[in-house]
């Protein structure tokens, strides 16, 4: 981290002291640390709202469904296929008899990357599941101005 700048906060007394409870239950050694991932994570949403269509991101798909369940498997895979320029990876860990977890590593178009997680979320047998997306680093520290200005 570089150029760290220091600035007060004023709070109410109460609303500090059910911050500090959260947070040192979730782990956190201090404030700034909670801070700093608050506003990251602000940052991220309001620009993933902004640009719902353009620009590179990076997302997790996490499911887990029925292998039993009819051509399932067969659907996944040609989906699979159908966008593997935006698959990264995947991890497959059978989990019981049954069931099946998968993790899909995904990177692309932020509208790609949805349109693939909604297909597979809503295929049949599909039990559970859920789309994490996130920026590249750099976007998330830098101006927003300057995001499409990167050589890749
Ligand atoms: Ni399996």
């Amino acid at each position: 981290m570089s150029d760290l700048s220091r600035f007060g906060v004023s709070a109410e007394e109460e609303l500090l002291q059910n911050f500090d409870r959260l947070i040192s239950g979730q782990g956190y050694a201090n404030r700034s640390e909670a801070l700093r991932d608050l506003m990251r994570e602000a940052i991220v949403k309001s620009r993933l709202e902004d640009a719902p269509e353009t620009g590179e991101v990076l997302g997790s798909l996490t499911l887990v469904y029925d292998h039993h369940a009819s051509d399932l498997a067969d659907k996944m895979n040609a989906l699979q296929h159908d966008y593997f320029h935006f698959i990264v990876s995947v991890l497959h860990v059978h989990i019981s008899h049954d069931d099946c977890m998968e993790v899909i590593v995904l990177r692309g178009e932020i509208k790609q990357v949805r349109t693939l997680a909604d297909a597979i979320l809503s295929l049949k047998g599909v039990k559970h599941g859920k789309l994490f997306v996130t920026l590249p680093a750099r976007e998330i520290v830098e101006r927003h101005e300057h995001r499409h200005s990167h050589k890749h």
